[in-house]
């Protein structure tokens, strides 16, 4: 099976087997197959943070369980439910359609609601964690479905316990968040306040807004991947020491960074920029010319070049800098 209308980068990577499931016990009766049972698995979302450097020699389980509903509310905040296969920006919309407010900011991220929690989903002064509430999810093992409070994810930057301790043990079958009746405007991210203003709107912005003004910055910075491949932010921003950081801005006096808990946080893509990657193209693949830290596939790219690339790219960033560039994708 081809997997390349399953994955943003848009690969023509094969899987030796592939399967969808719309609810849990779809699931467990996938589980329950003897060759599912002996194949790694991969469980797939919207595809839109992963980068495939070679076919896929096991099973693939794509997750489609729908459903989006408001299942409690009081007078300050309503707690959503949406199935982990529903879209991540629809969910967005039905809060909104509800007035319901707190994700906006989270407007317009690619992929799936159950591939949000996995890394934390985070944009424009928003993550995934502050609306939170819980989780459910399915051990693979066992096929039993439990709760993960907000703790018990372990949430940071783009991260959580199931990209870590936890890693391909569960399967995200439903997240809950709670969100605010009350409008409460997130604008302290300096590029939603500027197109705000282009966009006429003095004064208190609508949640609304605030996601119209979100879907206009990222429309214009990100590529949009039904046109070309690509999987956002490739690296993750580096966080580098007080002392560290003092040092490159003597030698560096332009450099941006923004103060984190125990140091400083640096912009991968203004380092890819000043080393020259910026808009650069190998072929089919190559650096966005808009935004140096999204890699992208023009058409027919192969994964292991834009592997080869992004490796290039944190050497050189290494020697430039003396800093080290990780992935943020999920590269297989
Ligand atoms: N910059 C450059 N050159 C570039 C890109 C960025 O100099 O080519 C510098 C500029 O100083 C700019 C700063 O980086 O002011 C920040 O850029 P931007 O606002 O575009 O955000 P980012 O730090 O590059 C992060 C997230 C994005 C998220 C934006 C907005 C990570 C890894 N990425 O990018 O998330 O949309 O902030 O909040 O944290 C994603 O994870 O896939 C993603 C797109």
């Amino acid at each position: 099976v081809s997997l390349r209308p399953f994955n943003t980068f848009g690969l023509d990577v094969k899987a030796r087997l592939f399967a969808r499931f719309a609810s849990t016990d779809e699931l467990r009766g996938l589980l329950a197959l003897p060759e599912v049972q002996q194949a790694e698995k991969l469980i797939l979302g919207g595809g839109s943070n992963l980068l495939f450097t070679q076919d896929f020699d096991g099973v693939v389980l794509k997750n489609e369980i729908r459903g989006l509903e408001v299942v409690s509310q009081d007078d300050d905040s309503a707690l959503v439910r949406a199935g982990a296969g529903e879209s991540w920006h629809g969910m967005v919309q039905f809060t909104l359609d509800n007035e319901l407010n707190g994700i906006e900011n989270l407007s317009l991220i690619p992929g799936t609601v159950g591939a949000a929690p996995l890394q934390n989903i985070g944009a424009y002064g928003a993550e995934l964690k502050d609306t939170f509430d819980h989780l459910e999810a399915l051990e693979l093992a066992t096929g039993h479905v439990r709760t993960f409070t907000a703790t018990e994810c372990g949430f940071g930057y783009r991260e959580s316990v199931f990209k870590g301790p936890l890693k391909n043990q569960y399967v995200v079958t439903g997240l809950v968040l709670r969100l605010h009746r009350r409008a409460q405007p997130n604008v302290s991210y300096g590029a939603i306040q500027t197109t705000l203003e282009d966009m006429g709107i003095g004064g208190e912005p609508t949640p609304r807004q605030v996601s119209e003004a979100v879907m206009h910055i990222r429309r214009s910075k990100l590529p949009d991947p039904t046109q070309i491949g690509n999987a956002g932010s490739f690296f993750k921003n580096p966080e580098v020491s007080q002392a560290k950081f003092d040092e490159l801005q003597a030698q560096h006096p332009g450099i941006p960074g923004y103060p984190v808990p125990g140091g400083v946080k640096v912009p991968a893509g203004w380092l890819i920029e000043q080393c020259g990657w910026k808009g650069q193209r190998r072929g089919a693949h190559g650096v966005h010319d808009k935004q140096a830290l999204v890699l992208v596939n023009h058409g027919g790219a192969q994964g292991q070049d834009i592997r080869e690339l992004a490796y290039d790219i944190i050497a050189s960033v290494r020697e430039k800098f003396g800093i080290e560039l990780h992935p943020e994708v999920n590269i297989l």
